[in-house]
Parts: C-alpha cells; sequence; structure tokens
C-alpha cells in the first residue's frame, strides 16, 4: 500500500503537479503509526475514524488509498452519524478532526473532495476562514471549521457512496500545496 512514503512531500509531488521545495521535508508524520480505527455504517456508507494523526493532504491520500474518500458531510444525518462516531471512539482524538473539506483557490466557496454537492453547512460561527483545509470539532453538536492544513490529525474516511460523483484531485490544490506554508 506504500505507507512508508506516506508523507506529505509523495502528495505534492504526485498529485499537486508542484516541484518540492525545500521546505517540503518538514511536513513528515510524527511519532509511531497509530493502527487504531473505528468504523460505523451509516446510510449507504461505511464511516471509519482512524487513528493515525496525518496532515490534510496525506489523510486524503490515505482514505483514497484504504477506503474511498475523505468524508463528505451531506446533511444533518450525516453530520449525526459523525458525533456517533466521535462519541463511540476509545482512543484519544484531536480537535479538529480532518474532513474533506477544501476551499477554492480563488475567493471562499468551500466544496467536498468527494464531489458531493454542499447542500448543507455546519460551520463554527466564531471562525475565520484564513486556512484552505476544514474538518469537525469533535463537540456536541459538531461543527465545521478550517485548520491549519499541516496540522496532524484525526480524520473521517467513508466507502460505499451510491451516486456517481467526480471527485477533485490535483487541479483543486495545485496553487495551494498544503504543506508548504
Ligand atoms: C460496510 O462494511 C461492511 C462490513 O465490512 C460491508 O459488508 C459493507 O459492504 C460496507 N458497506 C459499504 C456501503 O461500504
Amino acid at each position: 500500500m506504500g505507507s512508508s512514503r506516506l508523507i506529505c512531500s509523495f502528495i505534492a509531488a504526485s498529485l499537486i503537479h508542484v516541484p518540492l521545495s525545500s521546505g517540503v521535508g518538514s511536513c513528515v508524520p510524527r511519532g509511531s503509526p497509530e493502527l487504531a480505527s473505528i468504523t460505523i455504517q451509516a446510510t449507504g456508507r461505511n464511516l471509519t475514524l482512524v487513528g493515525k494523526r496525518l496532515c490534510w493532504s496525506d489523510a486524503l491520500f490515505y482514505c483514497r488509498d484504504h477506503h474511498w474518500d475523505l468524508l463528505s458531510i451531506r446533511g444533518p444525518e450525516d453530520q449525526e452519524m459523525v458525533d456517533e462516531l466521535v462519541a463511540s471512539t476509545p482512543f484519544p482524538l484531536t480537535r479538529p478532526l480532518w474532513v474533506g473539506l477544501r476551499r477554492s483557490i480563488r475567493g471562499s466557496s468551500w466544496f467536498w473532495m468527494s464531489g458531493d454537492p454542499m447542500d448543507f453547512t455546519q460551520w463554527d460561527s466564531a471562525s475565520h476562514h484564513s486556512s484552505p483545509c476544514g474538518g469537525v470539532s469533535s463537540g456536541e453538536p459538531s461543527t465545521w471549521r478550517p485548520g491549519s492544513c499541516r496540522e496532524h490529525l484525526n480524520f473521517i474516511c467513508f466507502t460505499g457512496t451510491t451516486e456517481v460523483v467526480k471527485r477533485y484531485f490535483s487541479s483543486s490544490t495545485r496553487e495551494n500545496p498544503t504543506c508548504q506554508n
């Protein structure tokens, strides 16, 4: 599965298509890999909260390698599943947790990396949207907030999308390599 190359510079080289700069190497997962994870079955999808802590781009890569994608939250039911998942997790969690929230390079619109439409939002009203990567706080009820893309956080993956969706790849992050700033 290539986990030995699961570092941010690999993402920058293979997916984002930007020349590597010397600054990239600083974004390497710290500590020994945490293998714990917990999965729940939701409406047509399985949600897996991963015990590893990775920067946003590596979390995306990990989910696409082992599951389907970083989680998209399509409505209140999905949000409740997140709360349930967090509440039933036996290991310590970071706040926030990464999900597939990404802000467009120009402008302030956010989208799901999975390609799901963003008909529903649950932003923390106090958040300043200065970062292009988004997660969910692990409170009850959980809210969405941007976080520094380089932060090593727990994250939620999903499998089993029922609709044909167009996932976002390199073009969405090309000018904003997550681990360089
Ligand atoms: C969810 O996980 C179960 C158990 O591994 C599996 O049988 C099922 O096909 C999965 N469902 C989806 C939608 O991925």
